[in-house]
């Protein structure tokens, strides 16, 4: 049986790693010839290697996605690859704890931290979009999945520029899939909950029972089970879904 995304070509950012190298995999094993992206040229790459050992087709297209060149030259490097652009995946992402602001609320974050929050989990998905989208509306259409988080929907204490970025995630989702509807450019984002990855090692440390009392599953989710979810948004038979925003949390955001 054909896989779900025989035959496309997809850009995964934050690929290294975690989510982003869990959907890339699954993007590969589903048909699909991925480049692969990330701060990490060493984690993209390793990615990589594991997608072409396994008989997939993957390259890596490392760079910042604060940097509206680096952006620019990952997605015409995947273009020149490929020949064309047809799903995007904008996961890269940092949390709190990587711009020192962990344990910090509202009024105590520095200007430095919540910029830089932004610049990464608002402004880079942005970025990509922009990139994307000029490619896909030449070429008849696309399928761009964000990630969100449950942090987009809801309030988070001591994430505070966290949780504005992916609220702002989410109204980007919002806007750009009206926007290009007429152009078949599908856009989603995707709200994980607690997910199993370096990101969220030291929080489960520190307050792992905590947390875990507020998931109805009683579970951390895998990067395996929102990369399925990623995967279907991306395909063809999500292909009445747009300007949705899907929850993968183990009932978290339902309560
Ligand atoms: N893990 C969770 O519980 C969880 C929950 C909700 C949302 N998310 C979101 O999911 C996404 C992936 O998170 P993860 O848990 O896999 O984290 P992770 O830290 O394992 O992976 C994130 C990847 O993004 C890359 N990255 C960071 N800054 C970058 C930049 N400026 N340019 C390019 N790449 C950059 C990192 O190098 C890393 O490989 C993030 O957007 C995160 O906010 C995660």
């Amino acid at each position: 049986m054909a896989g779900m995304l025989e035959g496309k070509t997809a850009l995964v950012t934050g690929g290294g790693r975690g989510i982003g190298r869990a959907a890339a995999v699954l993007f590969a094993n589903e048909g699909a010839s991925v480049a692969v992206s990330d701060l990490s040229v060493e984690n993209a790459e390793e990615t990589v290697a594991q997608i072409n050992a396994d008989s997939g087709q993957a390259i890596s297209v490392p760079g910042d996605v604060t940097v509206a060149g680096d952006v620019e030259n990952m997605v015409q490097s995947t273009i020149n690859a490929f020949g064309a652009l047809n799903c995007a995946f904008n996961n890269a992402g940092i949390a709190p704890y990587q711009v020192e602001a962990a344990g910090q609320n509202t009024a105590e974050w520095s200007e430095e931290s919540f910029d830089r929050m932004i610049a990464v989990n608002l402004k880079g998905v942005w970025l990509c979009m922009r990139a994307e989208i000029k490619h896909m509306e030449a070429n008849g259409g696309g399928a761009i999945v964000n990630t969100a988080s449950v942090a987009g929907l809801i309030g988070i204490r001591t994430s505070s520029a966290y949780t504005a970025a992916k609220h702002g995630v989410v109204g980007l989702t919002k806007t750009a899939a009206i926007e290009y509807a007429k152009q078949n450019i599908r856009v989603n984002s995707v709200c994980p909950g607690y997910i199993e990855t370096d990101m969220t090692k030291t929080a489960m440390e520190l307050r792992g029972d905590e947390i875990l009392k507020l998931v109805p599953y009683r579970r951390m989710g895998v990067p395996s089970e929102i990369a399925e979810m990623v995967c279907w948004l991306c395909s063809d038979r999500a292909s009445y879904a747009s300007g949705g925003n899907y929850n993968v949390d183990g009932g978290y955001v339902a309560q």
